[in-house]
């Protein structure tokens, strides 16, 4: 068939390449279509656990919405990150998708739920359960709530992600270099916060979990 001749055939043609539906495990395990979207699993483990020492994040049971938010925030460089921006710039829509609802239906690490009214010690616990109000600096759960195991598609956990990894994010909102989240919630929080305080407050979420302290 002459395609120049018949273009809506031509059309129908390319929609039916772009739309073929994306298989997750593929994408995850081996990388999408893209030579660029590398395999998830060399940094973000073979379940998705992440990799502690290295503040690669957590990825299993986070939402999938969260995720591919991040995901289009890399690519257009909102969250700056040099290896992340050229993974997520070669990822198809397809392909984000199917591997965010893949990882989203893992399961998350079982925590005990600490809430605002549990008893508080140290900088890092007093600010994850209390806050600053002085500051104007809400206590972490009241958004990521109890033991910050996360809400819904907008609050992601705190809690299973390393201490590496969480200070890590603090730093890039203080400097900037993240400024995706809706209204500069992360922003004002981070930016009020000393050195100190975001070490103490990711060793407490870390320390929640077995998988956050891991390595
Ligand atoms: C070479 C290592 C590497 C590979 C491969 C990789 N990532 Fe990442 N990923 C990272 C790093 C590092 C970060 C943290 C970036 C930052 O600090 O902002 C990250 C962050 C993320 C986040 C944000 C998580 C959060 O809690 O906000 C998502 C979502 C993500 N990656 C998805 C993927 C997907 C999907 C793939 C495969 C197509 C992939 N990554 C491949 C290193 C990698
Ligand atoms: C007012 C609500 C609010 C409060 C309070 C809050 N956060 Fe957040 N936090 C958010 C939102 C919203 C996001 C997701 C931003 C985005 O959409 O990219 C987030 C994301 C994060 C992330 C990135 C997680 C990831 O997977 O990349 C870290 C780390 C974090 N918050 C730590 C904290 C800590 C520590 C505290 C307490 C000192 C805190 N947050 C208090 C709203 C809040």
């Amino acid at each position: 068939m002459n395609v120049f001749r018949w273009p809506l055939a031509g059309l129908l043609i390319m929609l039916s390449v772009s739309t073929q539906a994306a298989d997750p495990a593929a994408v995850y395990s081996k990388g999408g279509a893209k030579p660029a979207a590398m395999a998830c699993a060399t940094c973000h483990g073979a379940e998705g656990e992440g990799m502690a020492a290295a503040g690669f994040p957590r990825l299993a049971g986070l939402s999938a919405v969260y995720m591919q938010r991040q995901l289009a925030d890399f690519a257009s460089g909102e969250r700056a990150n040099p290896i992340m921006q050229s993974i997520a710039a070669a990822l198809s829509l397809e392909e984000a998708h199917a591997v965010s609802t893949m990882l989203a239906n893992k399961p998350q690490p079982d925590v005990e739920r600490i809430g605002r009214t549990a008893a508080a010690q140290g900088i890092g616990e007093t600010l994850a359960l209390r806050g600053a109000w002085e500051r104007n600096i809400p206590e972490c759960v009241s958004c990521h709530g109890p033991s910050g195991v996360g809400v819904g598609d907008s609050f992601p956990p705190l809690a299973g992600q390393s201490a590496q990894y969480l200070s890590s994010q603090l730093i890039a909102w203080q400097q900037g270099t993240r400024r995706n989240d809706p209204n500069d919630l992360m922003g004002h929080v981070a930016r009020g916060l000393t050195e100190d305080e975001i070490k103490a407050v990711s060793a407490y979420f870390a320390g929640l979990t077995e998988a956050g302290a891991g390595q």
